[in-house]
């Protein structure tokens, strides 16, 4: 599929999928959007304890980097694993502005390791970061509460509906930890049902910019 790096609002890149008019994060920004959905509604719940998160599409590694920007600034110990059945090539990569507009530039090596690391082996990232990325299909996804947090951040429904179905996630019901949670920019009824129907308690949050509401989801057993 013929693909091209564009600027979102907030200044940094994301890859646009030209056939699908679909792009791997927001165009009301990327970091933004991470920010919002998956540090502020995810992540921040688990303060100061050491978690494990799976995440449903590595894909530019942008939530990870974040992630590990947090973790280290309050040094939590963190477990991360990223799913992605068709990896981004290094040439994307490098057109990445991420680590610039974060102003993290003393941990480019870090950015540069996650893409580099070899998949399905567990790298330790920083003495706090330890990840693996999983070149795997998220409906081949079979853990079993392995997780405490799961950041949801496959293609949107318009163009992937078979991921936003029950089958996956009741994968990712399985694999959460009692008291898990998941999150995702999503905000479809049609989503929102889906989760209910395999077990999930489902909250309606505000959306980041450019976005009314999202989801996040509690496994309470
Ligand atoms: C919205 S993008 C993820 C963006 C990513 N979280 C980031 O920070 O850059 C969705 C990702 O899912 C991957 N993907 C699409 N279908 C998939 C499938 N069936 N199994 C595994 N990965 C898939 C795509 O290659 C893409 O990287």
């Amino acid at each position: 599929m013929e693909r091209e790096i564009i600027k979102t609002l907030d200044g940094s890149t994301t890859i646009h999928l030209k056939e699908w008019d679909e792009c791997y994060h927001s165009k009301h920004g990327a970091i933004q959007e991470a920010k919002h959905v998956f540090i502020k509604n995810g992540l921040s719940l688990f303060e100061d304890k050491p978690i494990s998160i799976l995440e449903i599409g590595f894909g530019t590694g942008l939530n990870a980097f974040i992630t590990f920007l947090e973790a280290t600034q309050k040094k939590q110990d963190i477990d991360y694993v990223g799913v992605e059945a068709y990896p981004v090539d290094a040439n994307e990569v490098l057109q990445m502005n991420y680590v610039a507009e974060l102003e993290a530039l003393e941990f480019y090596n870090i950015f540069e390791k996650m893409h580099k690391c070899e998949s399905d082996y567990k790298t330790e990232i920083s003495t706090d970061f330890s990840l693996t990325k999983r070149k795997q299909f998220f409906d081949e996804i079979d853990d079993f509460e392995c997780f405490d947090l799961i950041y949801f951040d496959a293609f949107g429904y318009r163009v992937q509906p078979e991921l936003w179905s029950t089958e996956i996630f009741r994968k990712m019901y399985k694999s959460l930890k009692p008291n898990g949670v998941l999150v995702t920019y999503a905000a479809r009824g049609v989503v929102k049902r889906s989760m209910i129907e395999v077990g999930f308690r489902v909250e309606k949050l505000a959306g980041p910019l450019g976005k009314r509401e999202m989801f996040r989801a509690f496994k309470n057993v």
